[in-house]
């Protein structure tokens, strides 16, 4: 009998992590039978990553709304995963990372017995309010399920420092790697206009910034810091795909909109933002997965944020934290724009985040699992 995975995500990074665990699912059929439950938790951004990657999802609860709060997106996921539940009897739902929809789905398949699976387990920044509320929800996912798939030996350590029994933890590496290394291509031509155009031979810095926490003056410190590397580096062209938050749209469209060699530019399809990546010279962002993979493509990431959940990037040498005070934001970017020796030194070290093949580890573990689950029940 094959065996039935049902995979729960919303956002946009959790699609792009899923994505080579259904797609690896879905090569083992008949031994595998995947089923995919959107909660639409992120409506736009969502459906551009299923496009990018060509997943269809069975289900799809389309929760967001304008400007929600993660309590709403919560109990709109705990109110309606369980007719899923019901409908579909998995023998494992698999969840991705510390989103609003991984914990409330986790909640709901522990409540209804059913056994989960945490992709990316085991991240910690020890502080429950950095990254807020994300620290919570991978803390809360941890307790509920049953197989964690710790993507280092960092969040392995973790996990088993909080009492996770060494038999239920796997460490398979990073999805995110296996996503990048399917998509990056030497011959790529940009889909937006905008990003086709910049001049061939200029120098780029790419930002990013969505964070919750960040959100008010740390974001405006940001945004002040980007002025100050452009006042200092007029050649530099700074590209800025913007989150669909509406709050961060505001400050930063506030701060930066009409600065010339500012492009700003919507969320970008997933093939066009990691070949930016690779076409850009310094990357400044308070994203999770923009740390993982940009060490994969030489770029060196300054980390706009107070902690990291990723230590291992910062450790490799291949990611600063920096805060988001304006001033150190500047030093750092002048200081890898203007010198050479400690450019090098950020790049060319091997990723610390994976192999590129975590989803075949994390589908060969659930497919033990389930066997040592048949023996014991017959
Ligand atoms: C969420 C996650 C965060 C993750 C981020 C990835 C939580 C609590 N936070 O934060 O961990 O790093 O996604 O990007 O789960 N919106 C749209 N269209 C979209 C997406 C968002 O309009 O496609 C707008 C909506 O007004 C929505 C708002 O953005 O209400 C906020 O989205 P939400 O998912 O609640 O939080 P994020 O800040 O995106
Ligand atoms: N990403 C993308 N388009 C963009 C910006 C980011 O496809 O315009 C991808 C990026 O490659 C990474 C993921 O989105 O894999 C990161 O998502 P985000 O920063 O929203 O969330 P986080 O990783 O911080 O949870």
């Amino acid at each position: 009998m094959s065996i039935k995975v049902l995979s729960v995500f919303g956002t946009r990074p959790e699609a792009i992590k899923m994505a080579p665990v259904v797609r690896e699912l879905q090569r083992r059929v008949p031994q595998f039978q995947s089923v995919v439950c959107v909660t639409g938790q992120h409506r736009d951004m969502l459906d551009q990553i299923m496009r990018s990657f060509d997943l269809k999802a069975d289900f799809d609860l389309n929760v967001m709304q304008h400007a929600q709060s993660p309590a709403q997106v919560a109990s709109r996921v705990l109110a309606e995963l369980p007719q899923v539940l019901e409908q579909v009897s998995p023998d494992m739902m698999l969840v991705q990372g510390d989103t609003t929809t991984t914990c409330a789905a986790a909640l709901t398949a522990f409540m209804h017995r059913v056994p989960v699976g945490h992709v990316e387990a085991g991240l910690r920044t020890g502080d429950l309010s950095q990254p807020f509320p994300e620290e919570m929800n991978r803390r809360v996912t941890t307790v509920v399920s049953t197989l964690h798939f710790a993507p280092t030996l960092d969040a392995r350590i973790a996990l088993a420092r909080e009492g996770v029994g060494a038999d239920h933890i796997i460490h398979a590496g990073n999805t995110v790697i296996d996503a990048l290394l399917q998509s990056v291509r030497s011959d790529y031509a940009f889909e937006d206009g905008r990003l086709a155009n910049l001049p061939r031979d200029g120098r780029i810095l790419l930002v990013t910034t969505h964070r919750r926490e960040s959100i008010g003056e740390p974001m405006r410190q940001i945004c002040e810091g980007i002025l100050r590397i452009k006042q200092a580096h007029p050649e530099l062209t700074v590209v800025i795909p913007l989150h669909r938050n509406p709050a961060v749209r505001d400050i930063v469209l506030g701060k930066l909109a009409g600065q010339a060699g500012i492009v700003l530019v919507d969320p970008l399809p997933y093939l066009d933002f990691v070949h930016m990546m690779a076409r850009s010279d310094v990357i400044l962002t308070d994203s999770g997965g923009v740390q993982e993979e940009a060490p994969s493509l030489k770029r060196p990431v300054l980390v706009v944020r107070e902690v990291t959940e990723r230590p291992e990037g910062v450790a490799a040498g291949v990611a600063k934290l920096l805060g988001t005070n304006p001033q150190r934001i500047f030093d750092e970017v002048h200081r890898l724009l203007t010198d050479e020796a400690a450019y090098r030194a950020m790049v060319g070290v091997k990723n610390p985040y994976g192999d590129g093949h975590a989803a075949r580890y994390i589908v060969d573990a659930i497919e033990c699992w389930q066997q040592q689950r048949s023996r014991k029940r017959a």
